[in-house]
C-alpha cells in the first residue's frame, strides 16, 4: 500500500469509528502490518494509507505480551501520567526526526481484530507509539505537537525541501 505524505489531506481527517470488524477490515490489517515492515516502521495508522477509521497497528517488538504486531480497532487513550521527551518520526512525514514531549505512562483501551476488549497499560516505546498512533486518528501528526520554536524550523526546513 502507497504510504500518504504530507501534505495529503487524508492525514488530516478524523477517522471513523468501526462498527463491525468484517474480512475488508481484517485485510486491510494484515496489509498494514506488510506496509508497516516494508517501511521499517514502529506503527501505522489506517489513515496513512487513505482509510480514514479508527484502526491502527504496532510493532510486534513494541508488543509486552510477545504476542506478534498488535492491532488495535477504535483505540482511545484513558489515562495519562507524567511526561518524557524523545526522539519521534512518521513515516508520512519522511526524513524528519524530532524530540515530542508526550506522557510517560498510558491507559490504552481498544478492541483487538477478534472483536476482545484489551488495555495496555504501558510506558517508553508502547505509550509513545500508542499515543502518535491515536493522534493519527485524529488528524494530528507529532509536527503539530512540537515546541513553537522546532515548528518554525521544521516548517522552514520541509519548505524547502519541496520547493
Ligand atoms: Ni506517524
Amino acid at each position: 500500500m502507497d504510504i500518504r505524505v504530507i501534505p495529503d489531506p487524508v492525514l488530516r481527517e478524523i477517522a471513523k469509528p468501526i462498527e463491525d470488524i468484517n474480512d475488508d477490515i481484517v485485510r486491510l490489517s494484515e496489509n498494514m502490518i506488510e506496509t508497516m515492515i516494508l517501511a521499517h516502521g514502529a506503527g501505522l495508522a489506517a489513515n496513512q494509507v487513505g482509510f480514514p477509521i479508527q484502526l491502527i497497528v504496532i510493532e510486534s517488538s513494541l508488543n509486552p505480551r510477545e504476542k506478534g504486531h498488535i492491532i488495535l480497532i477504535n483505540p482511545v487513550i484513558v489515562e495519562k501520567d507524567l511526561e518524557e521527551n524523545a526522539e519521534e518520526g512518521c513515516l508520512s512525514v519522511p526524513g524528519y526526526y524530532e524530540y515530542v514531549k508526550r506522557a510517560k505512562r498510558v491507559l490504552a483501551r481498544a478492541t483487538d481484530i477478534l472483536g476482545n476488549t484489551v488495555e495496555f497499560d504501558c510506558e517508553g516505546q508502547l505509550a509513545r507509539a500508542l499515543q502518535h498512533e491515536t493522534d493519527h486518528l485524529k488528524g494530528v501528526l507529532f509536527i503539530d505537537i512540537l515546541s513553537p520554536l522546532k515548528k518554525a524550523l521544521f516548517k522552514k526546513k520541509y519548505s524547502r525541501k519541496n520547493a
